[in-house]
Formats: C-alpha cells, sequence, structure tokens
C-alpha cells in the first residue's frame, strides 16, 4: 500500500544487506515514519513483544523472519537447530493470543526438519519466511475481492448513496503484509469507484484505530472519521452504519472469534440493530484444534502502563501523559471473545461462510475429521 505516494509492504529484506530484515515502527506511526532494521532473532522477539509490529498476519511473518534470523546467526554453532529452536521458543512466548505466531514457527521448523545435513538452513528459512508473507498478501488480496461483492450488494441497494463501514483496532495493511483484512474490501472498493466511507473506532489503550487505521486510509485517500469507542452504538442506532468489519487474532473451528478488546461490544450493537457484522480473516488466524472460543482462548493481559498514560505528539515530539489516578488497579485485556451467533458471516481467502463449523468446512473441508 502507500506511503507518501510509494508502494510499501510492512516487512522487507534490506535491499543492500539481504541479511537484516526491515519493518516500520509502528510504535511512531502516525506521527513518524521510521523503519528498523532487524539484524537478530531477538530483534524480532522485541519488536513483536514491544508492538513495533503488532497484528495477526505481521506477527506471524516477523517471527517466519527472525527464524530466518536465527539460521543465519546458528552458522556459527556446532548444532545450528538447537539455537533455532530456542529462538523458536522465544518468538512463541512473545504474544499469546495471535495464533498466526505459532502456526508460522512450527511451519518454518517443519522446512527445517526435513533438510538433509548438509542443506543451507539460512536460504531455506528465507524461501519459507517469503512465500508466508506472499501467501499473506494473496490471501488479503483474495478477502478483498470477495467483501467487494458485499459492499457492492450495499451500495447497489443504497443505489450508490455512500456505504458506510465500521472498523475497530487495525486489521488494515499495517497488521498484516499488503491490504490488511477488514480493509481490503474497502479498499477494493473505494478503486472500483463505490462511495465508500469508514468510521474508524480509536480503539483504547493503545489507539491502533485512531493512529494506525486513520493513517493508512489517509495515505490511500479513502474517506473516513475516527470515532471514540463508545460511539458505534449510537451510529447503529440512527443508521449511520451499513456494515462492520473487524479482523480477527485467533478464530475457532466453530466460527467464535478472538479480536481486539471491545470487538464483543460492537457485535452486540450491531446485533442489537440489524446491521451486518463480518470478520475478515486469513485462514491461517483459524485454530482448528478448538471449538469454545470463551473457554479456550487465552487472553492477552498487557502493561497497567497502556491505561494509565497516553501517548501523543506536541511540539514535534512524543510525550506521554497521565490520565488517571497512579495508584488506582488497572485491568487490561488484549482481546475479547465475540461468539459466532453474533457473525453474520466470515470473509475469508476462499469466499464467504457463515461463522459455524459447517460454514467453515464447506471452504476448508480438508480440516474435516
Ligand atoms: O495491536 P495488537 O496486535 O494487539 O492487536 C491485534 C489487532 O491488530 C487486532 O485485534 C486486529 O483487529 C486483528 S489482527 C490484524
Amino acid at each position: 500500500m502507500k506511503v507518501g505516494g510509494k508502494n510499501y509492504r510492512t516487512i522487507w529484506l534490506r535491499d543492500d544487506e539481504p541479511g537484516v530484515v526491515q519493518i516500520i515502527d509502528q510504535r511512531r506511526l502516525p506521527f513518524v515514519f521510521s523503519v528498523v532494521d532487524l539484524r537478530t532473532a531477538d530483534d524480532a522477539v522485541v519488536a513483536i513483544r514491544d508492538m513495533y509490529v503488532r497484528g495477526a498476519g505481521l506477527i506471524g511473518a516477523t517471527a517466519a523472519y527472525g527464524i530466518y534470523l536465527a539460521a543465519l546467526e546458528a552458522r556459527k554453532h556446532q548444532s545450528p537447530l538447537a539455537i533455532i529452536r530456542q529462538a523458536a521458543d522465544r518468538l512463541i512466548g512473545t504474544r499469546p493470543t495471535a495464533v498466526n505466531l505459532r502456526w508460522a514457527v512450527e511451519r518454518m521448523l517443519q522446512t527445517l526438519e526435513l533438510l538433509p545435513d548438509s542443506a543451507d538452513m539460512a536460504a531455506h528459512t528465507l524461501a519459507e519466511a517469503s512465500a508466508i508473507a506472499d501467501e499473506d498478501a494473496a490471501c488479503s488480496l483474495s478477502i478483498g475481492r470477495h467483501g467487494l461483492e458485499i459492499i457492492r450488494r450495499i451500495s447497489a441497494r443504497k443505489k450508490g448513496e455512500r456505504v458506510n463501514v465500521l472498523t475497530h483496532c487495525n486489521a488494515g495493511w499495517l497488521g498484516f503484509i499488503d491490504h490488511g483484512t477488514a480493509t481490503a474490501p474497502v479498499y477494493l472498493a473505494h478503486e472500483a469507484g463505490i462511495d465508500v466511507h469508514v468510521w474508524v473506532d480509536e480503539t483504547r489503550p493503545r489507539n491502533q484505530g485512531a493512529r494506525l487505521t486513520a493513517w493508512e486510509l489517509k495515505e490511500q485517500g479513502l474517506p473516513h472519521t475516527v470515532i471514540p469507542d463508545n460511539t458505534g452504538g449510537h451510529l447503529m442506532q440512527h443508521g449511520m452504519v451499513d456494515l462492520v468489519i473487524v479482523g480477527t487474532d485467533r478464530t475457532t473451528r466453530t466460527g467464535d472469534v478472538a479480536n481486539k478488546i471491545g470487538t464483543y461490544l460492537k457485535a452486540l450493537a450491531a446485533h442489537d440493530n440489524g446491521v451486518p457484522f463480518y470478520v475478515a480473516l486469513p485462514s491461517s488466524t483459524i485454530d482448528w484444534n478448538i471449538r469454545d472460543g470463551i473457554r479456550d482462548i487465552v487472553i492477552e493481559q498487557r502493561s497497567p502502563e497502556e491505561v494509565r498514560f497516553v501517548e501523543g505528539w506536541l511540539e514535534g515530539s512524543e510525550h506521554r501523559v497521565l490520565v488517571m489516578p497512579e495508584s488506582s488497579p488497572v485491568a487490561n485485556y488484549g482481546f475479547d471473545v465475540t461468539p459466532a451467533r453474533l457473525i453474520t458471516g466470515l470473509i475469508t481467502e476462499r469466499g464467504v461462510c457463515e461463522a459455524s463449523e459447517q460454514g467453515l468446512l464447506s471452504l476448508f473441508p480438508e480440516f474435516a475429521r
């Protein structure tokens, strides 16, 4: 997608040094666009843990490139696979909720396990990490095409009048490799000349909506409005939202969805107001081993500092300000689970299906058992 008119992905190899992976430091957006070098697997660990990168797909791809960096480091060691496995454990431990993280690391390890002893591990891990990134980008585009048909139908029903989409957090290209998931249908609708506008939940505590989604929509010239998190219900009651599209960090085989905290409340409001509520996801975010999202998904708890302080920009530099009594206790759950019954449909790379085991298996029959 575009930044200042130039095309970027969210992760790539440095042109002049292919042993270095580059990412955008999302902690500084929208105020500063800065590119950071990852030279070691531990750089990748820090980038994921401290949220230089975030979002389901990009976390997975960063972990995959982290294994490539570990393979480069392991070259100098007697037992390279042991070094890579240790890095894999450190990477998996960074963010518990995003299922792509474990999926990507396990896929990288399987590649290595199949190699003969003499094989160049770094070359193979690079090829696999690049394949993960390319597949993620291709998935987003397919999700965009399927979701576009939903927006097209609403636009036709409204006789070309503006289609208003509400989204939560950032499931845009910054959370994946390109196009994003929740945003992909919107980007494609905009390109197709459909009048589309996005209500962007600011998404406390880290404000991924206000900071990241608004920034990427602005960079693509897409009409949007940032709203405080509590506004969606009111807009829906007044017919100002035609559909909700959100992303997901983990989806059960029965169609329950874990996404950024606050998503469930939007689903409840949408249900009460008859507003269609869609979740856009690449199949790599489906955890086929679990059935009950509320019981089985471990929800990451993040630092209380994210709630106590708000970060912003003042006179050319970043500042953190306290917004509550410093000694008051804080609960900071990163995600919540929206039960399948509140979801109108899942938009996947293979098409749109009902949020249910039957619906998912109709598109992914290879996971039937
Ligand atoms: O910023 P994170 O990694 O804590 O949040 C995850 C997300 O970006 C979302 O929950 C998103 O809506 C789905 S994954 C891109």
